[in-house]
């Protein structure tokens, strides 16, 4: 092997050649180089600069799947080929996908599992924008058959959504309507959500796990409130249950909860495969009740085997190994196993929020009893710091743990939340609050407030 380029340099002392990175080369940041620095060179250079990355479990941010085991990474990278459109070169790829949809559709009480449709995602966004299609769709099929306009669609929900439902709104041309929070009410209320509802609804969209606290939207109640409006008024509102963590955690600790197709509303659920799916990302899943909720005219067919693969989705060439690792997770682990690993990811996102309450500065909103996921406030009396110093002084500890303020009408409410996943044991959590005591211990004792930064050194974090 030549001595690589800017790569790696190896040693000429006769023995078995050590290579060492070269140090004194710039990672090229604008142009491709005229020649390349060897792929062994490349990886090791690569390989160094990204551990200036967070390290990836000590990062309570983030809901996505950070921990895998091993037996899944060797399936990931020996399936890391295939690409997931081409159902015809893979069709047994195809087919562990719809075997996926069927085993959502079942966990997600479907009426007939084996008719539910479905398919995968990159991830609950793309979810999204398809779920929020087939309402649209169907919306403007009603009123196009009673000779009403079309041109003002609406989707009601909690101003506490994830940026993708924003996203659905204006890519697609609906407007937005945020239900404002208000007081103790951290997401969206049955009454709430009917009160915003006319006859350009397209649908109502409830969460199963609110992004900004991890609490559960009242579906049934939501649910029982549009029946209501139905009665009263003849709107028939569909109801779009965005389960993109809960809808992997409810089934399975809190399995008499009705959130899901056993309420007749419920027309379509998405969830993230790659959240507390337990897979890494990108996967997610979006399932319609029946084939009558999915507006045919969304769905392409493609040639398979000589057949039709119905497909419905925003891009086309993606990674088939998530979707098999997904399959891997369902099958290996199984009911008990899901409900084991998310048991301990909740016992364990249980003693960090009760360790918190005890420290006496802070204030939970939530506890991870719901999602393994919770959310909190500084104590009222604490005057001298905020919660982004809070975060910052975590930073120090090696932990990521955001803090960003409410949505409307909560904007005087900050906080910091902390995301328990699986791969975090007790033993950790127990160092976050050794940590988290040591700082704030800190912070309150300061006899006079921390001295805020201005504002463009004040990082917000955005969900
Ligand atoms: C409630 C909710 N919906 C949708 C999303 C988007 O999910 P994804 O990252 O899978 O696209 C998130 C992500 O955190 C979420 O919490």
């Amino acid at each position: 092997m030549p001595l690589t380029r800017g790569g790696t340099v190896r040693s000429h002392d006769g023995g078995d050649p050590a290579e060492l990175p070269d140090t004194s080369v710039s990672m090229p940041s604008r142009a491709i180089p005229q020649t390349g620095f060897g792929l062994e060179g490349a990886y090791e250079l690569i390989s160094s600069e990204l551990l200036l990355d967070g390290a990836a479990r000590l990062n309570l941010a983030t809901f996505v799947t950070t921990w895998m085991p091993s037996v899944a990474n060797q399936l990931m990278s020996e399936t890391a080929q295939k690409n997931m459109i081409d159902k015809d070169e893979y069709p047994q790829t195809a087919e562990i996908e719809a075997r996926c949809v069927r085993m959502l559709g079942a966990l997600w009480n479907a009426p007939d599992h084996e008719q539910a449709t479905g398919c995968s995602t990159t991830g609950s966004s793309e979810a999204a924008m398809l779920a929020g299609m087939a309402l649209k769709w169907r919306w403007r099929a009603h009123r196009r058959e009673a000779g009403k306009a079309t041109d003002r669609p609406n989707l009601v929900m909690g101003a506490n959504v994830q940026v993708c439902w924003e996203k659905f709104c204006r890519y697609w041309d609906v407007e937005p309507r945020l239900v404002p929070l208000e007081g103790e009410r951290y997401h969206l209320g049955a009454e709430e959500a009917v009160e915003h509802c006319d006859e350009n609804t397209i649908g109502v969209v409830a969460i199963i796990g609110s992004t900004f606290d991890g609490s559960y939207e009242p579906v049934k109640e939501i649910a029982a409130a549009l029946d209501r409006l139905e009665h009263e008024r003849g709107l028939d509102v569909p109801l779009h249950i965005d389960g993109a963590s809960g809808g992997f955690v409810a089934p399975f600790l809190q399995p008499e909860l009705e959130w899901d197709f056993r309420i007749d509303r419920v027309q379509s659920i998405n969830a993230s495969g790659h959240k507390y799916g337990l897979v890494y990302p990108g996967v997610g899943w979006v399932v319609w009740r029946d084939p009558q909720a999915l507006p045919k005219e969304l769905v392409f067919d493609v040639n398979y085997l000589g057949g039709h693969m119905p497909t419905f989705a925003l891009n086309f060439s993606r990674p088939g190994s998530q979707v098999i690792a997904q399959y891997l997770m369902l099958v290996g682990l199984g009911v008990q196993g899901y409900t084991e690993v998310l048991q301990h990811t909740q016992d364990v996102a249980l003693q960090i929020s009760s360790g918190i309450e005890k420290l006496g500065s802070y204030r939970l909103l939530t506890d991870g009893s719901q999602l393994p996921v919770f959310a909190f406030a500084l104590a009222p009396e604490v005057e001298n710091y905020t919660v982004f110093d809070v975060s910052d002084r975590l930073r120090q500890s090696g932990w990521l743990v955001p803090a960003y303020t409410f949505p409307a009408n909560l904007q005087d409410l900050s906080v910091l939340r902390i995301v328990v996943r699986s791969g975090m044991t007790h033993d950790m959590a127990g160092f976050l609050l050794e940590h988290l005591a040591h700082h704030t211990e800190f912070l309150e004792s300061l006899d006079a407030p921390f001295p805020a930064p201005r504002p463009e050194y004040r990082k917000m974090f955005a969900h």
